[in-house]
């Protein structure tokens, strides 16, 4: 049970639909422990009633900046002090948009530069929305700018569609903000993830479908146990974890190169990126182009990098790889982790629907002597289960 007792939480509600969700999130802040003061957004009003907030909180809702009354009362600066936690709960593209770039002319913004709180940001869009080259660009600057992302999830949304932009469940988020326990506090983690382009020309590349989502679920869930973590992304269209430094790379090579440089001191690798096994042997200066006869590639091998980290001289004391096989998955995984000499890795079935590109996915983790089956489930709960996995590992390694 997460416990938030003698926390101070700002909950900052903005003109979503999710704001119907907000009685909820209140009730289980206060169950947890927390005191609750409500702000809400012109915005906001419009979707509930600032009475029900109220009700819920037991206290006045604030929502005017320039409010005399209120200012003579508990004014915006002591709200801002008065915090130990800021989220808000549903976050608009409108509010991302304004908290990314300092705004300050109503209540909620100005808190959020008058408040040493940390602030938890939890979106909730249309999937298109989300998606959108100037959320996500605000997305990334907020998390520059410190504050911690709170999903948002995938799944049915209001406006019918289905995808990804939901709001987080309030108890998702209550568990989001509770103190948990940070096995890897200390430790620095290097992951991989999405997948590599290997140039054939100016405009070709050969890739793979690899979304980079599960890679990036690791990166978050090792990140929230309190490791450093140093992601090198191949080329994925995703916001960075918080708390996650990340690399952007382009080819295997890329990748072996930068995570090369970032291995010594590491305790863990975890391999999570689908990188080329193979690359064409020369890129074509000029577009190749199309001729009545067939055309031959030829292929030469890219640098191994799980193998190079698991031989290396400053080998990390955890070295997992995954595999993604379209049969025979225990054995060519079983293979897999005594020829590359790994601690673990987890194999997945790909095709027809499964893991890549996928929000869901199931694993078989294998260790020289273990085996740990993890059904279906969202990439994040999968991510956290095998973060369970990496710290049982170490512990029998005495690490
Ligand atoms: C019915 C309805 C639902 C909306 N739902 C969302 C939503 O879920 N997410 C969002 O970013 N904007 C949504 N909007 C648009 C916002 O309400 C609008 O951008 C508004 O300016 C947000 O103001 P605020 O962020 O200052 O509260 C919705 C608008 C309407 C009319």
């Amino acid at each position: 049970m997460t416990t938030l007792a003698d926390k101070n939480v700002l909950l900052g509600v903005t003109g979503g639909i999710a704001a119907y969700k907000t009685p909820e999130l209140v009730r289980r802040l206060r169950d947890a422990g927390a005191s609750v003061r409500v702000v809400m957004t012109p915005g906001a009003q419009a979707f509930i009633s600032p009475l029900t907030l109220q009700a819920v909180s037991g206290h006045r809702v604030h929502a005017d900046l320039l409010d005399a009354e209120a200012e003579a009362g508990m004014g915006h600066i002591e709200l801002a002090r008065w915090a130990d936690e800021l989220v808000i709960a549903p976050a608009t593209a409108h509010a991302i948009a304004r908290l990314a770039h300092g705004f300050a002319d109503d209540l909620l913004a100005t808190l959020v530069l008058a408040t040493e709180a940390r602030i938890w940001v939890a979106p909730a869009m249309n999937r298109v929305m989300w998606a959108s080259r100037p959320v996500l660009d605000n997305c990334q600057r907020l998390q520059t700018l410190g504050m911690r992302l709170l999903g948002p999830a995938s799944g049915s949304q209001a406006c019918g569609e289905v995808g990804e932009g939901r709001m987080l469940e309030p108890d998702e988020i209550v568990a989001a903000l509770g103190d948990h326990p940070r096995p890897f506090l200390g430790h620095r983690f290097v992951v991989t993830a999405g997948p590599t382009h290997e140039a054939l020309d100016p405009v070709r590349f050969l890739g793979n479908r690899s979304s980079g989502r599960m890679g990036f679920a690791v990166a978050e869930a090792l990140a929230a146990a309190g490791a450093d973590v140093d992601l090198v992304a191949g080329p994925v269209n995703l916001t960075t974890p918080p708390g996650v430094t990340r690399c952007d790379v382009l080819t295997a090579r890329d990748m072996h190169r930068e995570v090369m440089a970032r291995i010594e001191g590491a305790t863990g690798f975890i391999g999570v990126a689908a990188v080329a096994d193979y690359r064409p042997d020369s890129v074509a200066e000029h577009k190749i182009k199309k001729s009545e006869g067939e055309l031959a590639l030829r292929l030469v091998p890219n640098p191994d990098i799980l193998a190079d980290v698991a031989r290396h001289s400053a080998r990390p004391a955890l070295v997992m790889g995954f595999a993604a096989e379209t049969r025979d998955l225990a054995n060519a995984a079983r293979d897999k982790l005594a020829r590359k000499q790994l601690d673990l890795i987890a194999a997945n079935l790909v095709g027809e629907g499964l893991a890549f590109d996928c929000a869901d996915n199931a694993l078989e983790v294998f260790s020289a002597t273990g085996h740990w089956s993890l059904p279906e489930q969202p990439k994040a709960p999968l991510a956290r289960a095998l973060v369970e996995i990496m710290v049982d590992c170490m512990a029998s390694k005495g690490g």
